[in-house]
């Protein structure tokens, strides 16, 4: 097998991804192909695949916000514009992680790792602050008769519970900064809920503005 790539995402990649994001989520609906080139016109650098030679694999999507405009309680539709990215604002300070998945054939094997490292790598290179994202929690539906959900997330952080998505995050160095309810309704598994997690860029500099791409430029 070729070596595993991360590179922005191009509008020819756009069916594969469509069709492995389909294949990831049991109950939520994927993103029609309009809608990601749509994202990749808003902001090119900040959609990334990880592709096996043309294979493509995983996927990470972000964009940039000011963070002080949404209060911790938002729903996935509303801070990412229902998907559009169009309240991307590059002189906000926060990088929003809007989407990752790696192809369920793939887990373990660090291609999500590969996607976060280069979404921290962008971070740095636009000079943000800090990655902000709301994860499902996943497991949460084999536990919700015996725990809430703030007793649940606090177990994965504790080490007493696994959950597929934040314990990967948490692995990741992201902090755990609470549970955001309804945030994406129709995730039966998460029964619609997430956490609310950041990573903070050691290397922000306040004195310098956000780092805005030129055209053409890639992540
Ligand atoms: C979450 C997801 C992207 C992780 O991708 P992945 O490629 O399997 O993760 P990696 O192999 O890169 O794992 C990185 C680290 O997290 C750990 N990790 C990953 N999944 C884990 C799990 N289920 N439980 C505990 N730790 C886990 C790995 O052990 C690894 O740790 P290491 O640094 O000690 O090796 C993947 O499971 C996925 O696509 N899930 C479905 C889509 C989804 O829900 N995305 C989240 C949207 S908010």
């Amino acid at each position: 097998m070729s070596e595993l790539l991360i590179r922005n995402t191009t509008p020819a990649d756009v069916p594969h991804l469509v069709a492995l994001q389909r294949s990831v989520y049991p109950t939520i609906a994927a993103w029609t192909e309009e809608r990601v080139l749509h994202q990749l016109g808003v902001f090119p650098q900040g959609q990334a695949v990880a592709c096996y030679g043309d294979r493509i694999v995983g996927c990470a999507s972000s964009l940039v916000i000011r963070w002080d405009e949404w209060s911790t309680d938002h729903s996935w539709s509303e801070i990412t514009a229902n998907g559009s990215f169009d309240n991307h604002d590059p002189s906000g300070r926060t990088l929003y992680g809007a989407e990752v998945f790696v192809d369920p054939r793939l887990r373990g094997q660090r291609v999500g790792h590969r996607l976060y490292e280069a979404r921290r790598a962008l971070c740095r290179r636009m000079n943000l602050k800090r990655i902000i994202a709301c994860g499902r929690l996943p497991g949460y539906h084999r536990h919700a008769g015996a725990m809430s959900l703030e007793t649940y997330a606090k177990k994965i952080v504790w080490g007493d519970l696994t959950d597929p998505v934040l314990s990967f995050q948490l692995k990741e160095g992201f902090s755990y900064c609470g549970v955001i309810e309804n945030y994406i309704p129709e995730d039966a598994e998460s029964l619609g809920h997430a956490s609310l997690i950041v990573w903070l860029n050691p290397r922000y500099d306040p004195n310098r503005p956000t780092i805005a791409f030129g055209p053409g430029e890639k992540m």
